[in-house]
C-alpha cells in the first residue's frame, strides 16, 4: 500500500479488519517489520488520538517515530506553484515534503479545511502535493474531505462489537444473524466543523453495506446533506426518530453544511441524542470519534451509560493504524 487516503486504497475490508484484530490480539507479533524504518507524523492541526495511537502502533512494529507540529513549530508552507515567495510563507512544499521524505520511510499528514472555499478544501491539495513530492508511502491523519484511520477504526469496532463470524475460506466477515443497522446522526454544535468524519464514515459504511456487513442510514436536518460522492447507497432521512428505530449502532457527529459551504444552519438541541431517544433502538451502542462536547453534541447521561462505546472505539485507533502500517511496510511496491 503506497497511500491510505480513502476506502479505495483498501483491496478487502475484511482483510484489513482481520489484520487489525490480529494486531489487537498480539500487538508485538510483527515487532521487527518496522526495524530501522522511520514514520514521520506531520500535524498542521491539533490532535490527541491520531497522534498518540499512530505513534503507539508504529512502535509496536519496531518503527522510529518523528512528530512535527508543522502548524505551530514548522516553517509556514507555500503550496502554490510559480509564485514569488515574498509573503508570510517561508518554505515551499516542494522542498519541505522532499526533505521529510528523505528522513522518513512513511509519512502521515493532518491538514484540516479552512471552510472558506469548497473547491479549495475538496481538492485536498496539500495532502496530494505532500504525496507527490515526498516520494514515500503516505497516510492521511485526516484531511479536508476524509478521516480514513477513524473510519477504519469505526468499522473494526462495529465488527468487533456486533455479531459476525469470519469465513476463512471466503476471507470475509459475515453477520451471524442479520446485518446490524448503523445510523449516522447529525448533532448540534456551536462551531462550524468539517465534513471529513461524516464523509469518511459514510464512505466506509456504504462500502460495508455493499459487501453485506451493515444496513446504513444517515439522519440530519435539512441543509446538511453530504456530498453525494460519499453517500451513494445510504438511506437518508431528516426524521431522526424514524432513523433511530431498531438501530444497533448510533454514530453521533456534528458537521457544517456542505451545500451552504461551511455554514452552521442549525443549533437545534432537539437533535442531541438522549437516553429517551435510545429507547426506540435495539439497545444501540453509541459511537463518536471524539473529542466530544458534553451536553451539547452528546448528553452526559448517554456518554456515561452502558450504551457508550466511545472509549473502546478510541482504543481501536491503535489497531487500525497498526494494520495500515503493516500493509505499508509489507506491500508497498
Ligand atoms: N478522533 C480523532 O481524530 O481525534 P484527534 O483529533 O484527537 O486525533
Amino acid at each position: 500500500m503506497k497511500q491510505f487516503f480513502s476506502t479505495n486504497d483498501i483491496v478487502s475490508l475484511s482483510h484489513i479488519i482481520k489484520t487489525a484484530l490480529e494486531c489487537k490480539e498480539n500487538p508485538f507479533g510483527n515487532e521487527y517489520i518496522g526495524k530501522h524504518k522511520t514514520l514521520g507524523l506531520i500535524f498542521l492541526n491539533p490532535s490527541l488520538r491520531t497522534r498518540m495511537s499512530t505513534q503507539k502502533a508504529a512502535r509496536n512494529l519496531g518503527m522510529e517515530v518523528m512528530v512535527l507540529n508543522m502548524g505551530t513549530e514548522g516553517w509556514a508552507l507555500e503550496t502554490r506553484e510559480g509564485v514569488v515567495m515574498d509573503g508570510a510563507n517561508a518554505e515551499h512544499i516542494k522542498e519541505a515534503a522532499a526533505v521529510m521524505g528523505s528522513y522518513c520511510d512513511v509519512l502521515g499528514v493532518r491538514s484540516f479545511p479552512k471552510l472558506d472555499s469548497k473547491e479549495e478544501d475538496y481538492s485536498d491539495d496539500l495532502f496530494f502535493k505532500f504525496a507527490n513530492y515526498c516520494k514515500k508511502p503516505i497516510l492521511s491523519l485526516e484531511t479536508a474531505t476524509r478521516h480514513p484511520l477513524q473510519s477504519l477504526t469505526d468499522l473494526i469496532t462495529i465488527i468487533e462489537q456486533g455479531e459476525y463470524f469470519y469465513d476463512a475460506e471466503k476471507g470475509n466477515y459475515i453477520p451471524k444473524v442479520r446485518k446490524p443497522k448503523v445510523v449516522l446522526s447529525w448533532a448540534p454544535h456551536v462551531k462550524a466543523l468539517p465534513q471529513a468524519v461524516p464523509n469518511s464514515f459514510s464512505e466506509w459504511m456504504c462500502r460495508a453495506e455493499a459487501e453485506g456487513l451493515v444496513d446504513f442510514v444517515i439522519t440530519h436536518p435539512e441543509g446538511y446533506e453530504l456530498d453525494e460522492e460519499f453517500t451513494k447507497g445510504a438511506a437518508i432521512t431528516t426524521n431522526q426518530v424514524e432513523a433511530l428505530k431498531d438501530a444497533d449502532f448510533v454514530y453521533v457527529k456534528n458537521w457544517s453544511s456542505y451545500e451552504d459551504y461551511g455554514k452552521v444552519l442549525s443549533m437545534d438541541s432537539n437533535w442531541m441524542l438522549t437516553l429517551e431517544k435510545l429507547e426506540a433502538t435495539n439497545n444501540a451502542k453509541v459511537m463518536h470519534c471524539l473529542p466530544v462536547r458534553r451536553d451539547l453534541v452528546l448528553s452526559s447521561e448517554v456518554l456515561d451509560s452502558d450504551h457508550s462505546i466511545v472509549i473502546e472505539q478510541a482504543g481501536n485507533r491503535v489497531w487500525a493504524a497498526q494494520a495500515v502500517l503493516t500493509e505499508m511496510l509489507t506491500h508497498n511496491k
